[in-house]
């Protein structure tokens, strides 16, 4: 009897081990004090040993973006543009837009040919489809507003790691191996990239080092106004661009207010036009807030349904009235009132999927890209940040400037080209985001911050064009709704809707076959091909104990680094 006793008790500790280290296994990195959370660990590196040197959030937001320009060509850069929204140890909060712009020679029809038609490629491949970049203009206020180090200690790092050179992962080699027939087709000399990648190779930046190293000491004009800008327009000018000296001398980014609305006890800060990320939440979020997910379940029928009828309806608003408020109103408060998106939901039924030409109309394919790239910081003084950055599509334009070490974005397609003609994410615009110059093009980033009573709770964001702003919704009800951990909310399956094409796009392989057919059964449509993955979602969450956790989604090779 003893001895079974024993069996027991010993089976039973055996099983709350199990149970408790998977718990812990399921936690990302958690640490004290500071975290930064990006897609290579090199970035997220050079960001907290900023922090621990005495630098602030703002600081290692500068150090990071730059590192990433150097680790992750893919998405991070000097030649595109982004968002940041913020929330300061003491509450207050805002956002900057450092969004690229239309050079002043932009033109509405640009890229149509004589019948009107949107040619192929024209604002996605070459120097037709750059946008005139943001990101060195956005970092250097972010460090003039808020910076604590000198500029020298942030950028040295990086400087340095340029020098020495970046360790290939198998993710890069495959990327830098696909799109090298791309790179040959519009640039005219011959790339550092061209050759067979293979994973543990090194790739060192000359080049961009000496344009940081000059960055560093003639500082943002350097970029805007003196020899790197020189020699810029002269590259694109070389490769049939109309961007001018006077385009890059002009430009500015821009802080904005950014979006904030409330949710259960939650409050969401994102970002606000000319990115469409902080409205759509916003409407998507306020139409399911009377639903009770939390018992429907994670990615449960029910709750599918729900937030895809939320996200058709979001969207088709999104292609109508959203834009660069510096050139179009747009009727923001309206757009997020609760009178307003209950109308919106009142045709709503789990019997039937409402059709997306009964919101609106449009036949059209969507392209899933994750080209954009997200890093999340909270500092030691409980500063938070949340940056999203982009060149656009992978390698932006594919244009590489070899004398100055960076890709230039193809951003121009995020404009609408044609009203009613998808872009490569298949977003349907409007007169809204026509093509005008110094007019910013739409965009669907949405860096987020969370408070929970209050309290800093979550610093969240994710690449992915239009799938941005479901994949932030999904992580943050993840663990809002769904009690997850930040790493689990990061990992679990995502889906999305965006109103056109009338589909629920679907990770493969991640959702049940009966739950898909009980979808169909009801009308919806699923696609599982398109989308091997959505989103990359990086995040930190403020934990009750006040440490925090970091969120590094296992889609990518992204990384979190605290202290
Ligand atoms: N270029 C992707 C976006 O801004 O939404």
């Amino acid at each position: 009897m003893k001895k079974i006793f024993y069996i027991l008790l010993l089976a039973f500790i055996c099983f709350s081990c199990k149970k408790n280290t998977e718990t812990i296994s399921k936690r990302g990195l958690v640490s004290n004090k500071a975290m930064v959370v990006s897609a290579r660990v090199e970035a997220s590196q050079i960001g907290a040993d900023i922090l621990k040197k005495g630098g602030n959030a703002f600081d290692a937001m500068v150090g990071t973006g730059l590192a990433l320009a150097v680790s992750y060509p893919f998405a991070g850069n000097l030649g595109g543009g982004g968002f940041m929204v913020y929330r300061q140890s003491n509450g207050t909060v805002g956002g900057l837009d450092y969004r690229e712009k239309a050079p002043l020679a932009a033109t509405k029809n640009m890229y149509l040919d004589e019948s009107g038609e949107v040619i192929p490629k024209k604002s996605t491949l070459g120097s037709l489809a750059i946008g005139v970049p943001g990101s060195i203009a956005g970092l250097f206020d972010v460090h003039e507003k808020f910076g604590n180090l000198p500029i020298k200690d942030i950028l040295e790092p990086v400087i340095a790691l340029a020098k020495k050179g970046v360790v290939v992962t198998k993710n890069q080699a495959k990327r830098l191996n696909h799109y090298q027939d791309q790179f040959r087709l519009v640039n005219n000399d011959s790339l550092l990239f061209y050759k067979v990648w293979k994973e543990n190779d090194t790739i060192k930046y000359p080049a961009l080092a000496n344009t940081l190293e000059r960055i560093l000491k003639n500082g943002r004009d350097e970029f805007y106004k003196g020899e790197t800008a020189k020699i810029l327009v002269k590259f694109i000018h070389e490769h049939g661009g109309i961007i001018t000296e006077d385009d890059l001398a002009k430009y500015q980014a821009k802080w904005r207010k950014p979006i904030t609305f409330s949710y259960d006890d939650l409050k969401v800060i994102s970002m606000s036009p000319p990115s469409s990320g902080g409205i759509c939440l916003a409407q998507i979020m306020k139409m399911i807030e009377p639903y009770n997910l939390s018992e429907y379940g994670h990615n449960s029928l029910k709750a599918i349904q729900v937030i895809t009828e939320a996200e058709r309806r979001a969207y088709a608003d999104r292609s109508y009235y959203l834009g660069d408020p510096d050139f179009v109103s747009i009727p923001t408060d309206q757009l997020i009132s609760d009178a307003y998106l209950k109308s919106r939901m009142s045709d709503f039924s789990f019997d039937k999927a409402t059709p997306s030409s009964s919101v609106s109309h449009g036949n059209i394919e969507v392209v899933e890209s994750n080209e954009t790239t997200h890093y999340s910081i909270i500092d030691q003084l409980g500063n938070a940040i949340s940056v999203t950055t982009t060149l656009n599509g992978a390698y932006g334009s594919k244009l590489y400037c070899s004398e100055l070490g960076f890709f230039l974005n193809n951003e121009m397609d995020d404009f609408s080209s044609k009203p009613g003609v998808p872009n490569m994410f298949g977003l349907i615009g409007a007169e809204a985001n026509s093509i005008a110059p110094e007019k910013r093009m739409l965009s669907s980033m949405t860096p987020t911050i969370v408070e929970k009573n209050g309290d800093l709770f979550m610093s969240v964001g994710t690449p992915g064009g239009s799938t941005i702003i479901t994949s932030v919704l999904q992580t943050i009800l993840n663990v809002h709704e769904f009690n997850m951990t930040m790493q689990e909310a990061v990992d679990a399956p995502r889906f999305h809707h965006q109103w056109l094409p009338d589909v629920i796009q679907m990770e493969p392989h991640s959702f049940d076959k009966n739950l898909i057919k009980e979808l169909e059964n009801r009308g919806y449509s699923v696609n599982e091909k398109d989308s091997p993955v959505i989103g990359k979602v990086d995040g930190i969450l403020v934990l009750n104990d006040k440490r925090l956790e970091g969120g590094a989604d296992h889609r990518g090779d992204d990384a979190a680094v605290g202290f």
